[in-house]
């Protein structure tokens, strides 16, 4: 059963998930579909409206996919149901497997959005791009940079205009 939520209300448990093992987001372009786990991101106001911000490397399967496609589907477990399936979809590419079949994931309909979204989570965000933009790597603190980005690719900030967000099955509360 799907209870719709306002965007903020479950905001404090949704960083303590992404600090944790992470959420899925999950991504679709035509035939393609993909799902990566995600632990930076954050849900906010921005431009005075609901927007979820993640952040995809430029060398992520999920990146080829995103940067053409309009939406992107974030999913929570919010507790460590999910953790081998989030461990897995951070650790392959859907370049090599189709995560769908072999984690394996159940992937949904979302209510909204072209994307689908994981089964079994508690919480779910469906998001429509406003505005992406790829790092520009000269104007982040040094240290940073030195540390996230000398041997890896940019990320590009992917703001999400949040279309939908809903319980799964259960409630939050009760799993606190
Ligand atoms: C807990 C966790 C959090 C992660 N957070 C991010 C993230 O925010 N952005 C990102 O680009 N990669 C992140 N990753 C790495 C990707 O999930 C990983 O590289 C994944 O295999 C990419 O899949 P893909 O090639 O199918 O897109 C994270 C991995 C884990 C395990």
């Amino acid at each position: 059963m799907i209870t719709p939520v306002k965007f903020n209300r479950y905001a404090p448990q949704v960083l303590d998930q992404l600090g944790k093992s992470g959420a899925f987001l999950t991504v679709r372009k035509g035939e393609a579909v993909n799902t990566m786990t995600i632990g930076w991101g954050s849900v906010g106001r921005v431009w005075s409206l609901p927007v979820f911000t993640i952040l995809v490397r430029h060398n992520r399967y999920t990146y080829q996919i995103i940067k053409d496609g309009g939406t992107f589907g974030v999913s929570l477990p919010l507790d460590a149901s999910l953790d081998k399936e989030l461990e897995y979809c951070g650790s392959k590419s859907g370049r090599d497997v189709n995560k769908e079949r072999e984690c394996p994931l159940r992937l949904l309909p979302a209510q909204v959005i072209d994307s689908p979204v994981v089964g079994g989570c508690r919480l779910y965000y469906e998001c429509e791009i406003i505005y992406s933009q790829s790092m520009a790597l000269e104007a982040l603190k040094q240290d940073i940079r030195e540390q996230r980005y000398a041997k890896e690719p940019p990320h590009t900030l992917f703001y999400g205009k949040i279309v939908a967000c809903y319980l799964g099955t259960g409630e939050v509360e009760s799993r606190e």
